[in-house]
């Protein structure tokens, strides 16, 4: 999408002023993001900088300030339940998947819980479509406590999905994979989202969101630092500041840092 296309598109996800606070910690100030149907946004910044507290809020788990709409509707005020009920699905940082059913059931609860007309499949059909989408047909009819840790991300992903979301809220799903896993994940996800899912991706293997996200915002110590398209981002003075003395700094990014890249925020 360029970004005057860009610009043109209603947001099915408008974040404005977002603020979480935890007693004296300010984990999350004066954010401001913008998802665009059909887009992946991704939400990048260094350990403790505010990407889990911002999904607490969007996802209705913890107390925040400011606007959070869906479709241009309100939702800050609605509960956890309602706001997945509308669209907006979240996965985990630490998997918490129901442990005394099988894959294939954690799935179905999700697919049995939407009730949304967008598929004409059944749930049991439907659950089991998706597992195979992720990989994970053939545990199935394990229990989840039998998968890696990896695996457990992607059945969360799958779970997501199951209840057919918007937008979902995706927090660090590849941590776990190996290089390989993450990038048939990462095609994967793309593909979802070429397909009409807008999501928002927290990770910190940021080859994989420099290859596939549209759009990505940095945060630091709460605030946004830059947004722009992975070009803009992985070169901004800022968002390299942020990283350096990362082990995983940009993997990939063979690229020397330029001077006026990016979209800078300059936040008080
Ligand atoms: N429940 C909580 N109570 C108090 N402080 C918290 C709580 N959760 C998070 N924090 C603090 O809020 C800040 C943001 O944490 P958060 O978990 O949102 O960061 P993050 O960007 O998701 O980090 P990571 O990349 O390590 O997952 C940190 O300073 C953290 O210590
Ligand atoms: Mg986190």
């Amino acid at each position: 999408m360029t970004s005057v296309v860009r610009e043109l598109v209603q947001p099915i996800l408008e974040i404005e002023s977002l603020g979480v606070r935890y007693g004296g910690v300010v984990a999350v100030d004066s954010l401001n993001i913008v998802i665009r149907p059909g887009t992946l946004v991704g939400l990048i910044g260094p350990n403790g900088a505010g990407k889990t507290s911002c999904v607490d809020a969007l996802s209705g788990l913890t107390r925040s300030t400011g606007s959070i709409r869906l479709n241009g509707s309100p939702i800050a005020r609605l509960s956890p339940h309602r706001r997945t009920r509308h669209g907006l699905v979240r996965t985990f940082q630490s998997m918490e998947l129901f442990e005394d059913l099988s894959v294939f059931e954690n799935v179905l609860v999700a697919a049995e819980s939407s009730r949304t007309t967008k598929s004409v499949a059944r749930p049991r059909e439907r659950a089991m479509a998706i597992l195979e989408s992720v990989g994970l047909q053939d545990s199935a009819q394990r229990s989840p406590s039998t998968l890696s840790n990896g695996q457990r991300k992607l059945m969360g992903v799958a779970r997501g999905l199951a209840s057919q979301p918007q937008v979902m809220l995706l927090d660090e799903p590849a941590s776990g994979l190996d290089v390989h896993e993450s990038r048939d994940f990462g095609r994967f996800l793309r593909a979802r989202v070429d397909a009409g899912l807008s999501a928002l991706l927290i990770e910190h293997d940021m080859g994989l969101v420099f290859d596939i996200c549209d759009y990505i915002y940095v945060l630091e110590f709460g605030k946004l630092i830059a947004e722009g398209t992975p070009t803009e981002v992985r070169s901004n003075r800022k968002v390299i500041a942020a990283y350096l003395g990362e082990d995983n700094y940009f993997d990939s990014n063979k690229d020397a840092p330029s001077d006026g890249a990016g979209v800078e925020t300059d936040r008080p």
